[in-house]
């Protein structure tokens, strides 16, 4: 059955990304994409190569796009011009059913991707292999459950329900569901927001450990600095529709950009401030509860 092949290939794959990553080990390639939503340009001729086996993290302001880039390597949404490749094939012309073959070798939590909650634990975990495959070896289903959860830090968990789980664990079984296929590519849309620190700093060393043990590539969007500086091999900056910075942790501390910095050290700007004073005061009375009222 699909599974245990899936498996395999992770595995070939693995052993072969131990070597040394250089451009040609390219696994998703964007050419000069630019997306716009009428006159809303978000991404403005974007070129970008993701490393096999690497952790890519992409930061920005709100707004800025991130969602919207990410969403492009799998094709959530189709760029207005410009070419998306997965490992050489161009995807960005694909149809649907196509496109749904490709989208197994990956694994996405996207931003509130809620779990279901009629669904236990193990059938949220299985619901892409069904999606995808006839099953008929539920045992070996039930072992991948088994090793996925133990991935995640929660053994014995198959049959929970989300509304009996903590927001960490519900994200960590979020994770699990993410890597239930095996897939080559993960990616995570803010995956440590409205965690506490130390269950946000889980979350980093799952993806850390995927990347050891499983080779995955991984392509991480947060707003989490301490988050961004532990996991990434590469981090890339987004303002305005462009990459305005790309490099390591060091080269992002050290970037000359004021928009850069202002954001890295979570520094207000000079144009939200100016949105701020124009705003006025706040008329405080109306926050008053009626019972403070005398
Ligand atoms: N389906 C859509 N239709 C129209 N506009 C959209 C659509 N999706 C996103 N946008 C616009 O694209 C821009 C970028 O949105 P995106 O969700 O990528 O931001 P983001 O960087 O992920 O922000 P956040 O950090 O708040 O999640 C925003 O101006 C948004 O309004
Ligand atoms: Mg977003």
């Amino acid at each position: 059955m699909m599974v245990d092949k899936d498996k395999r290939k992770v595995k070939k794959d693995g052993k072969r990304s131990g070597k040394s990553v250089s451009d040609r080990n390219g696994i998703i390639v964007l050419k000069n994409l630019t997306k716009k939503f009428s006159e809303n340009v978000v991404l403005d001729g974007i070129s970008l190569t993701i490393e096999k086996g690497k952790t890519t993290v992409v930061i920005g302001p709100s707004g800025c796009g991130k969602t919207v880039l990410v969403k492009h390597l799998i094709m959530l949404l189709r760029p207005s011009s410009g070419e998306v490749y997965f490992k050489r094939r161009r995807i960005d012309n694909l149809d649907e059913k196509e496109l749904n073959r490709v989208r197994t070798r990956f694994g996405f939590l996207f931003q509130g991707g809620a779990l279901f909650d009629s669904l236990s634990v193990a059938e949220n975990i299985t619901f892409p292999i069904r999606q995808h495959f006839e099953i008929e070896d539920w045992s070996q289903v039930e072992e991948l459950v088994k090793t996925k959860l133990a991935m995640v830090g929660l053994e014995g968990f198959q049959s929970f329900y989300p509304a009996n789980l903590s927001g960490g664990q519900r994200k960590r079984v979020a994770l699990a569901r993410a890597i239930a296929l095996n897939p080559e590519v993960v990616l995570y849309d803010e995956p440590t927001t409205g965690l506490d620190p130390i269950r946000a700093d889980v979350i980093n060393e799952i993806i850390l450990k995927l990347q050891r043990e499983l080779a995955v590539t991984s392509v991480v969007v947060t707003h989490d600095m301490t988050s961004a500086y532990k996991i990434a091999d590469r981090i890339i900056m987004l303002h305005h529709g462009k990459i305005i910075a790309d490099g390591n942790d060091e080269h992002i501390r050290n970037h000359p950009h004021p928009v850069v910095q202002q954001f890295i050290n979570g520094q207000v700007n000079e144009d939200d401030l100016a949105v701020l004073r124009a705003s006025g005061t706040i008329f405080q009375a109306q926050f008053l509860p009626r019972d403070f009222e005398e």
